[in-house]
């Protein structure tokens, strides 16, 4: 009875106040409770066609034009996909110098992907999307998805590794999760834009099935499951069409073939002609030029190729009418998604919760890659040591700032020389050991310290440390982890190699962590007994650090790329130059859909460290795998099931993956293929049974002949293991 009365009570109230809006005259595209495509459909009938076309550019650095006569607010844009970067001048490059601008450094998405855990990156989406929210920022220009092809991309530390179903897992949670803000993500760079060289003019020539079967899936994840609300076009070509200017990706593939209703926004300054941009799928011409009034007259906004050519060519009718209501249109729902969707909250910023986010998902995705069993240097007990040096640059140089678009102004970053300093006490000690120059964009800088010096005097003080603690890696600065540029070598820059291995002459006891976006090649790893992969952790980075080298945190994180032990292991380099960067800027993929650890396992090639490994303090014990039956027909399932033993003396995490691979396939395949992975918590001594569903699209290629996925009957090998060589247990099964 209550049930129905509230339900009338309900109908009577939405009646009351669809006729009050009505009886108030408020126009359906301002009415909140009208659906959407009504609200669209009603604006559009009232906008001119100079308001359609000037929805489609940008009026400032990061803002588009909004309908200022009806009262359709602009939409707000800012980067990126680690923090809301500080506010940028209306016309410029340079900082605004706002002073209430300082945000929550999050961990990078590399180390994010690391972490295996989807509910990391639902915390993710969910607090970085507080605090764009709270920065009156429409739309997110993150996160990054592009695939991990060449360890030498300086923005590999932006996205999240090798394998498009490890990205999808992780990418569908954070766009949900920003969304629930009412801010829109605008997931990055679609598409191949997968190194940092000749990024704008490179012309990427791909195979369809590496296309569909490594490069696509996380976009299309990002679409159908994520609901991502604005796509951001990438400055490189694919096979002669620009990114932000293409009928395949564009049209076809992510408008027709996903049937995506957002908008997508040109990278800045990615459109090149008014007719491929406006027949090629381009919505929002972002640029950098102009504020189209002093300095900017020469190539003011509507100079654009959104713009005044945009609207000649429409009142000339070389353009349908249909195309611009089309490009109004997903604008218009991306407006009524956002800037004036009256349910989203106010967000948050800065905040002691986002804080602690940032310091959780760094903790799950910092990787222990070495802890040798004799030494035991992890984790470290205090009371064993007096004298603890800490040597390399990364224990105090600042890792939110730099590195392009993704560099952030934070309201805190927590070194770890000073996370240290706070857990030891007077027992920590540091030296520098090597140096880099300011961290520069677009140009690389000198040090101005001597590197022979630094070295002489972190070797002479690590005579009599009990213990070493070394921290360097990569840094922001162009040529490393940076835009606008790759990394020119796999080895570790400002001679840390040669420190490395003087250090480790003169004293046994070194925990190494590297802090990097990037792979790096470890000629010391024998002489090293403890080796941490610990990416760029945010604001609270020493804290982090801190939480795994004390052992308060048992790691738990697992490489999301292959680490090689040199660059010629790696299938991009395995070729000539067109295989990587590109000859007179074309570049083939010709390594095909063999990336990654896919590579490895088609050319038997042993990594340094391989994708999906990772460490913890404690140990577990896999059961072995058991199914109810090992055939699969087209509609059915299949389920293996396996335990999984803390054998340890400390909680922990492990992620237990699942692999498949068909024995002889009709067409070149990868051995094997992460189609699964679990990230479970046990207590010691605690077993749990991990159990995993296979249903025949796990099974399935994409047949470039048929131009669609499909399954093919013959034997399969499912692989469980807790990395992607590491396998405990594998199960044959037919597919009927
Ligand atoms: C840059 C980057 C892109 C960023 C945009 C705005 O060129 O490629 O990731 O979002 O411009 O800063």
């Amino acid at each position: 009875m209550k049930n129905i009365r509230k339900k009338v009570l309900l109908s009577v109230m939405l009646t009351l106040m669809t006729v009050t809006s009505q009886a108030q005259n408020i126009p359906v595209y301002l009415d909140p409770n009208q659906p959407i495509e009504a609200r669209v459909k009603d604006a559009l009938s009232k906008m001119t066609l100079e308001e359609k076309v000037a929805l489609c550019t940008a009026q400032s650095k990061f803002s588009s034009h909004g309908v200022p006569r009806l009262g359709i607010p602009e939409l707000w844009m800012s980067d990126g996909s680690h923090g809301v970067r500080e506010e940028i001048s209306w016309d410029s490059w340079t900082p605004a110098g706002w002073t209430n601008d300082a945000c929550t450094g999050f961990p990078a998405l590399s180390c994010l992907a690391a972490t295996w855990n989807p509910k990391m990156a639902a915390l993710y989406g969910k607090s970085i999307g507080e605090e764009f929210r709270y920065r009156h920022k429409d739309i997110m220009l993150g996160p990054g998805i592009n695939i991990y092809r060449t360890p030498l991309n300086g923005r590999n530390y932006e996205y999240m590794g090798e394998d498009p179903y490890l990205t999808s897992q992780l990418v569908v949670q954070y766009i949900q999760n920003v969304q629930n803000n009412g801010v829109a993500v605008c997931v990055k760079h679609y598409l191949l834009n997968n190194q940092e060289t000749w990024r704008d003019s490179v012309d990427v020539q791909i195979s369809d099935r590496a296309l569909h079967e490594i490069y696509l899936p996380a976009w299309k994840a990002a679409v159908e499951k994520g609901h991502a609300w604005s796509i951001m076009g990438s400055y490189n070509k694919i096979r002669g069409e620009h990114g932000c200017e293409s009928q395949l990706t564009l049209n076809k593939i992510l408008k027709t073939d996903w049937g995506f209703d957002g908008a997508v926004v040109s990278d800045w300054g990615g459109a090149h002609s008014t007719m491929a941009s406006a027949l090629g799928g381009l919505d929002i011409e972002m640029g950098t030029w102009t504020n189209g009034m002093d300095k900017g007259k020469t190539f003011a906004y509507d100079d654009y190729y959104l713009g005044r050519n945009y609207l000649k060519a429409l009142k000339e009718g070389s353009i349908p009418m249909s195309n611009i209501n089309d490009k109004a249109s997903r604008i218009l729902r991306l407006i009524f998604r956002t800037a004036m969707n009256t349910n989203r909250s106010y967000g948050s910023f800065g905040s002691q919760e986002h804080l602690n986010a940032a310091r959780e998902i760094a903790d799950e995705g910092i990787v222990l890659l070495k802890n040798d069993n004799k030494k035991r240097l992890l984790p470290i007990e205090a009371k064993r040591y007096k004298n603890i040096l800490v040597i390399g640059e990364n224990a105090i140089k600042q890792l939110t700032s730099g590195g392009g678009a993704a560099g952030l102004k934070v309201s805190k970053e927590i070194s770890p020389l000073s996370a240290l300093q706070t857990k030891y006490g007077e027992a920590i000690h540091y030296t520098m050991g090597y140096a880099s120059g300011p961290t520069t964009y677009g140009h690389v800088a000198p040090s101005p310290y001597s590197a022979d010096s630094l070295r002489d005097e972190a070797v002479k003080e690590a005579q009599k440390a009990d213990l070493i603690i070394y921290i360097g890696g990569l840094n922001k600065n162009f040529r490393q982890d940076c835009e606008s540029g790759d990394r020119e070598s796999l080895n570790l820059p400002f001679k840390q190699d040669q420190l490395i291995e003087a250090l480790s002459k003169v004293n046994k006891n070194i925990i190494l962590t590297l802090l990097s976006g990037n792979a790096m090649a470890m000629p010391w790893k024998e002489k090293i007994p403890a080796i941490i992969q610990g990416w760029y952790l945010g604001s609270e980075a020493g804290n982090s650090l801190v939480d795994i080298l004390s052992g308060d945190v048992n790691p738990s994180g697992k490489l999301p790329f292959t680490f090689p032990v040199k660059l010629a292991d790696v299938g991009a380099h395995s070729f000539d130059a067109e295989s990587y960067p590109g000859v007179n800027y074309k570049e083939i993929y010709k390594e095909d859909i063999f990336v990654g650890y896919r590579w490895n396992d088609s050319k038997n090639i042993t990594a340094l460290f391989p994708f999906g490994y990772g460490l913890s303090y404690t140990t577990f014990k896999y059961g072995k795998a058991t199914f109810a039956k090992n055939t699969l027909t087209q509609n059915g399932e299949f389920k293996i099931s396996i335990p999984i033993t803390n054998t340890g003396k400390i909680k922990g995490k492990e992620v237990v993956q699942l692999y498949i691979g068909e024995e002889n396939p009709s067409v070149p395949r990868p051995r094997k293929e992460l189609k699964g992975f679990n990230k479970i918590e046990l207590a010691p001594g605690e077993t749990t049974n991990i159990t995993f569903k296979i249903t025949p699209d796990m099974l399935s290629f994409y047949d470039d002949a048929q131009q669609t996925w499909r399954n093919e009957p013959g034997k399969f090998k499912a692989y469980i293991g807790s990395s992607s060589t590491d396998i405990k247990s594998t199960i044959e099964l037919t597919f009927k």
